[in-house]
């Protein structure tokens, strides 16, 4: 009896917890606390094999509450940087993907990854590629992109 009573003090209060947050949200002009909070970690480009064409990887982090998109990338050492998605050991190119709330979006070998096409040069393990990424909500963020050797393996870091 005493524990069924209590437990439902404790619903009360949290539903006008919730409340309180969510008109203290609304009042917000976005700044803080709702939107995407997006960081970039892990990014590198095997060298590649061929003169025009070439692979990327990175991690986007999201410590908002809100998801993203990553919309398009943009370089200027290529004519064109698209997003592929493996499927089934199929690649195709996407519009965009999401970048989850409190999640992550990781692009690795044989899954998700940036496609470099018509680079201007071919680019070297040691030089860095500097990469622009649009997204839905969130500022572009900037990105230079280490040119590793093309086998190179990012959990064992060679
Ligand atoms: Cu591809």
């Amino acid at each position: 009896m005493r524990r069924r009573t209590a437990g439902a003090i404790v619903t009360a209060g949290a539903v006008t917890g919730a409340l309180l947050l969510t008109g203290c949200g609304g009042s917000a002009s976005g700044s803080e606390g709702g939107g995407p909070e997006l960081s970039v970690s892990a990014a590198y480009m095997p060298q590649p094999v061929s003169d025009s064409m070439a692979a990327g990887f990175l991690t986007i982090t999201n410590k908002g509450g809100a998801q993203d998109e990553l919309t398009s990338v943009t370089s200027a050492a290529a004519g064109s940087v698209t997003v592929h998605e493996t499927t089934g050991g199929a690649m195709r190119e996407v519009d965009r993907l999401a970048v989850p709330a409190h999640g992550r979006l990781v692009f690795r070998t044989g899954g998700d990854h940036l496609m470099f096409d018509m680079l201007k040069r071919k680019p070297e393990q040691g030089q860095t590629v500097l990469v622009e990424l649009h997204f839905a909500t969130s500022g572009d963020i900037k990105v230079e992109m280490p040119v590793k050797s093309a086998t190179y393996n990012p959990a064992t870091g060679h």
